[in-house]
């Protein structure tokens, strides 16, 4: 059991009329309070331009928690802790009113000058809310002030060396606090453990025993209404820069000397170093982009990408990406790790395939074929892990039959998954930044997506190549078939 601490600290959200404040934030906070880890001291100022009044916020707030109500934790309780400020993030004065709040609510509620910044709007402000900050004097207080900022993190290297610079004029690098949210999820934080608490594992995890991984983050949806962000974005700075990047250092990475943040992230930035650079003509090779027509999916038809809203009826972005990667150093050397993630797939599931070298030689029948040995780690929406294997067929003969071995959180008995966000922001308010993207592995990503970003810029695809409802180009099931493998579905 995690010791319940209690968390004293003044939360900042910008953007507290919005989508993430209302789907994840308000629900997070609501899941540490009815936890003990908020209790009285604390408090939370919603931001956004529009005039809403303190009571008119509270309501939306409530509104938030339909469905999660936990008994004896009165929603109205919780959200008497929440003060709504409108507010400009270009106007100075708007800073000079958000600052007398925060102050009067320090003393209010005894907060220690403890703070902590969400940023949770348009990227483009987050250096000028940063900035100001600063300037305005909310980071000068006797307790801590920490920065959470929701992705994306820039749109290239260059873009994000930038917001980064201007970040670090008001936060030192342990102060700020970049989302991703998958680190929250538990499967993932399960990954070091399944690895490094297992000898059996641990011991198989390199280049002489595993053939192959794999990393599937599909997803059902299309883009929905995000078609403006999309556009500029595609699924390579979508989900491969930032989580498929992040989960592929955590399955590379060497064991720590030590369980600390800051002995995990120098492992991730060393794998993520060895990451072969695919530029140029390879990008061919290595990489296949996919964009999703229309198709039939549970008899409802549905439009093709280039038909939703403010996206381009001749875009040339990507909404699938299957790549081969490469790490390139004694541990990983020839084992390639194959990754896909698509908008409009069969079927939504995030799933890491950890695949074992054949035996030597099959002793059990001529004709027989022996399964492989796989290792599934389910992220989402199951959470297990699962090792697919051989038996014999009970009976006569020496027949063999595959056999899976299951761990399921979602058993009767299994426990009960916090949101990725609550531990995130539990986390954060705890100073703990394991879960949370160094600087270093951030440029990393980028310096490796953008050689890959730059040549598909400059090349039009022939879009769509494929339907709704599949699992995306067969150019990607090529991808894994030149090299003898196929997909593990
Ligand atoms: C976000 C992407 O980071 O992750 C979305 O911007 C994507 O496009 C989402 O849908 C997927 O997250 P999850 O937790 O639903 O797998």
């Amino acid at each position: 059991m995690t010791e319940v601490k209690e968390q004293v600290a003044l939360i900042t959200i910008f953007g507290g009329t919005g989508d993430l404040a209302n789907r994840k934030l308000y629900p997070s906070l609501y899941h540490l309070f009815t936890k003990g880890f908020l209790k009285e001291n604390f408090a939370v100022i919603g931001t956004a331009r529009r005039p809403w009044t303190n009571d008119f916020f509270r309501e939306k707030v409530v509104e938030s928690l339909k469905g999660i109500e936990e008994e004896g934790f009165d929603p109205q309780d919780f959200a008497s802790h929440f003060y709504y400020q409108s507010h400009d993030v270009t106007n100075r004065e708007s800073y000079v009113q958000l600052k007398d709040l925060s102050d009067e609510l320090d003393k209010k509620y005894e907060l220690q000058g403890n703070r902590l910044f969400y940023l949770a709007m348009a990227p483009n402000f987050f250096g000028t809310i940063a900035s100001r900050l600063k300037s305005e004097g909310f980071v000068d207080n006797d307790g801590f002030s920490r920065l959470i900022i929701e992705k994306p993190f820039g749109r290239d290297l260059a873009s994000a060396q930038e917001l980064n610079e201007s970040l670090r004029q008001a936060f030192a690098e342990n102060e700020i606090y970049r989302i991703d949210h998958y680190l929250g999820k538990e499967m993932i934080q399960n990954i070091s453990v399944i690895r490094f608490a297992n000898s059996i594992i641990e011991s198989l995890w390199n280049n002489r025993y595993i053939d192959n991984v794999q990393v599937t983050l599909s997803e059902t949806l299309g883009v929905e209404d995000r078609g403006r962000y999309y556009e500029e974005s595609g699924a390579l700075r979508d989900m491969v820069q930032n989580h498929i990047l992040q989960i592929v250092s955590l399955l590379a990475m060497e064991p720590p000397i030590k369980l600390t943040t800051q002995e995990i992230r120098h492992e991730k930035v060393r794998a993520l170093r060895s990451l072969r650079v695919i530029e140029g003509e390879d990008v061919y090779k290595y990489f296949v982009r996919g964009q999703y027509g229309p198709g039939t999916v549970d008899g409802e038809q549905l439009e093709g990408y280039r038909q939703a809203e403010n996206v381009d009826p001749d875009s040339n972005t990507e909404t699938f990406v299957a790549a081969k990667l490469m790490i390139d150093n004694f541990r990983w050397s020839g084992v390639p790790f194959y990754i896909r993630t698509g908008k409009r797939l069969a079927k939504k599931a995030t799933q890491i395939a950890i695949q074992f070298k054949s035996v030597p030689m099959n002793l059990f029948g001529g004709q027989q074929s022996l399964a492989g040995n796989v290792l599934v780690i389910h992220i989402q929406p199951d959470e297990g892990i699962t090792l697919h294997m051989n038996v014999k067929e009970p009976g006569q003969g020496m027949l063999t039959m595959p056999i899976n071995l299951n761990y399921a959180h979602s058993s009767p008995d299994g426990m009960n998954t916090p949101e990725a966000y609550e531990k995130l922001i539990q986390d954060c308010l705890n100073g703990d930044a394991t879960y949370f993207s160094h600087w270093d592995e951030v440029s990393l990503s980028w310096n490796f997506v953008d050689k890959v970003a730059n040549v598909w810029s400059n090349t039009k695809e022939h879009f769509p190549n494929y339907t709704s409802g599949t699992m995306g180009p067969k150019e990607a099931d090529k991808l894994v078939a030149q090299d003898g493998f196929e997909w593990f579905e």
